[in-house]
């Protein structure tokens, strides 16, 4: 099928790979030219494991172009994967969802499915559908289709490739359908509901997910305070198949760019209808306390932090990404920079995209060893394969006082066990 991708970051790009490697002809288009450029020469903008060689190996089936009109004219099918971000009251910024939009309904000649791939409110798939009726240039019929993403960062590739489910809200069946075969040769269950529902579907999912993780954080603050072990705590959990053992790791806080984003939109749509989703408020309040967790950890050991040198590893929300959206990062670092430490910090991708907003304040480093040579204080935000690799003595050796605070419990107390390295993570007792 010929198909149109609106918007080239994790949603677009992916889908319109996968869509290619499955044998449609994709046209990817973004209003950056420069990503344009990068992407015909076979090199994603996006850090995502696997894409380059998708893109190389898709190739025949796959155009770039900042030229939505040739892209849409004729397209089939359009997907618009456009960004949603938060609008400082909560509520999602819908501004490139209409946007595409406008473009669109100016530009198709032919009859087309117009899917909306965005995490958008509830409601939004019929605004859609009725601005793109409204504002149609050419007599051509058009059905809009709500077909929520669930990939995550990291692993975007296999879970567009092998969807946990499909699911594609339709108010049409035959626009169901032709949504239907697009996705003919993707390896996932396929749920065909009506268009509202899907939209709830992804906010639903979302949200339980954080959910999950700011409960179980809890748990963890007060595991610490009982003298309990949240890594039992949470295995013991996870051995019921109701609860299931997924999502369950404690750590400073659920980050990206969907949990921090959704969870607020949901609790605004709720309020909008003047119904308080008080589940929902109540993660996201949780998590905002978590992501200062590793400060108020490290004031146990240092009343200030002014004069300090701190080891920092890892600094994107979660590993295999360079992705800094919400990282906990974010915010605990500025706290050691405004207390007058000297903050020296390691990760494998985000390094780049922190000096863009700290590019003098933070010493940058390319090795580990460097950054915690002669640090007073190690914090580790992300759980990096490096990072999980390193034992005691790493830190006893480079470190002048080994303090490690562990913000993605990474290892096993034993492991500082009687090496004279102090080590608090969460939920758990502290190794001294
Ligand atoms: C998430 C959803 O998983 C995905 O289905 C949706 O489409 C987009 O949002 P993503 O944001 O890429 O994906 O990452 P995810 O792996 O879900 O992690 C989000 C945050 O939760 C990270 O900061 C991670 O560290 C944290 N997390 C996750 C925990 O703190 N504990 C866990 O057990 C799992």
């Amino acid at each position: 099928m010929k198909i149109a991708i609106a918007g080239t970051g994790y949603v677009g790009l992916v889908t319109g790979v996968c869509m290619a490697y499955h044998h449609h002809h994709v046209t990817c288009v973004d209003v950056d030219t420069e990503k344009i450029g990068l992407m015909r020469q076979g090199i994603p903008p996006i850090f995502e494991p696997g894409l380059t060689e998708l893109m190389a190996e898709s190739s025949d089936n796959l155009e770039f172009t900042s030229d939505y009109k040739e892209a849409y004219r004729d397209a089939e099918v359009i997907f618009i994967g456009v960004g949603t971000p938060e609008k400082k009251d909560g509520s999602a910024n819908l501004s490139h969802v209409f946007e595409v939009v406008r473009q669109i309904a100016e530009t198709v000649e032919h009859d087309c499915v117009i899917v909306v791939k965005s995490t958008v409110p509830i409601g939004t798939n019929d605004k859609v559908e009725k601005a793109l009726r409204d504002n149609l240039v050419h007599p051509v019929k058009i059905n809009v289709v709500s077909n929520p993403e669930f990939l995550a960062q990291g692993s975007a590739v296999h879970d567009t490739l092998h969807a946990s489910r499909i699911v594609i809200g339709a108010e049409e069946k035959e626009a169901g359908e032709i949504i239907q075969r697009v996705y003919e040769k993707f390896d996932a269950p396929k749920l065909l509901t009506n268009r509202r529902s899907a939209e709830m579907i992804k906010y639903a999912s979302n949200d339980f997910l954080a959910l999950k993780i700011s409960y179980i954080n809890e748990i963890a603050n007060l595991c610490e305070i009982v003298g309990a072990d949240i890594e039992d705590v949470a295995k013991g959990m996870g051995y019921d198949g109701r609860i299931g053992s997924k999502f369950l790791n404690a750590g400073i806080g659920y980050g990206g760019s969907c949990f921090p984003k959704d969870t607020k939109a949901l609790h605004w749509l709720g309020n909008y209808y003047d119904y308080e989703i008080k589940t929902v408020k109540a993660a996201i309040e949780a998590n905002e306390n978590q992501k200062l967790k590793i400060i108020k950890k490290a004031h146990k050991y240092y009343e200030s932090f002014s004069g300090l040198t701190v080891a920092v590893l890892g600094l994107t929300f979660k590993p295999g990404t360079d992705d800094l959206r919400e990282a906990p990062s974010l915010v605990s670092i500025p706290i050691l920079l405004d207390d007058g430490a000297k903050v020296k910090v390691w990760d494998p991708a985000g390094s780049r995209n922190f000096q863009k907003i700290y590019p003098v304040e933070i010493v940058y480093c390319d090795m580990i060893e460097e950054a915690l040579k002669g640090a007073d204080l190690c914090l580790i935000f992300t759980e990096w394969e490096e990072v999980k690799f390193l034992q005691a003595d790493d830190f006893k050796m480079h470190m002048k006082k080994p303090v490690v605070i562990d913000g993605r419990n990474c290892y096993s107390l034993d492991t500082f066990e009687n090496t004279g390295v102090l080590y608090d993570s969460i939920g758990r007792r502290t190794v001294k």
